[in-house]
């Protein structure tokens, strides 16, 4: 039987980190007059959604380039998985109305009839790819405004940001 040899290798690998770093106001009070009144339409906006199942109502509202504005709410329905969040609903109203025209920020706010809207919520993980691919798209960032009806506010610089080592056409067309 032929001996068997073990031969060993020794690898390196590094390390990398990654750093996010993002805005923190006590509340809609600190923010400036534009930003302010981007995130008191978001939480109006939230009387907009059709959230029978989960009583979750999100609102955003977003103030493109040129100016304009463009809601969107989430609009669930019996069969849960076809529920869209808010923020796609933005997105698929703002290309539809307003093509190749960049958005400048988006104010995401929410109602939670269940309890407590106090503290910022961030969009889902398939609402980050959208908002990535939008960023992409237009080649402009969006800045996120993220606020409950009351308390804190997070201002995010880029939607990019929050998703990290993500997956985009340019993994696709090289
Ligand atoms: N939802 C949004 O519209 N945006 C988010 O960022 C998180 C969740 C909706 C989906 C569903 O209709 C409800 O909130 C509860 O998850």
């Amino acid at each position: 039987m032929p001996e068997r040899i073990f031969y060993s290798k020794l690898f390196y690998m590094k390390k990398e980190a990654y750093q996010f770093i993002f805005e923190v106001y006590e509340s809609l009070d600190e923010l400036t007059e534009a930003d302010k009144k981007l995130l008191n339409k978001a939480r109006e906006v939230t009387q907009h959604a059709y959230a029978p199942y989960s009583h979750f109502r999100v609102g955003a509202i977003a103030r493109v380039t040129t100016g304009e504005m463009v809601i969107g709410s989430n609009q669930e329905n019996a069969s849960f998985p076809i529920g869209l969040c808010a923020e796609r609903v933005l997105l698929a109203t703002a290309a539809s109305l307003f093509p190749d025209v960049a958005i400048e920020a988006i104010a995401i706010s929410y109602h939670n009839e269940n309890g407590d809207s106090k503290h910022p919520i961030t969009p889902c993980g398939i609402c980050r790819q959208s908002l990535l691919e939008y960023e992409m798209r237009v080649k402009h960032p969006i800045r996120l405004i993220l606020g409950g009806l009351q308390g804190k506010v997070y201002v995010i610089e880029r939607a990019a940001l929050l998703l990290p080592l993500s997956f985009t056409a340019d993994d696709i067309n090289t």
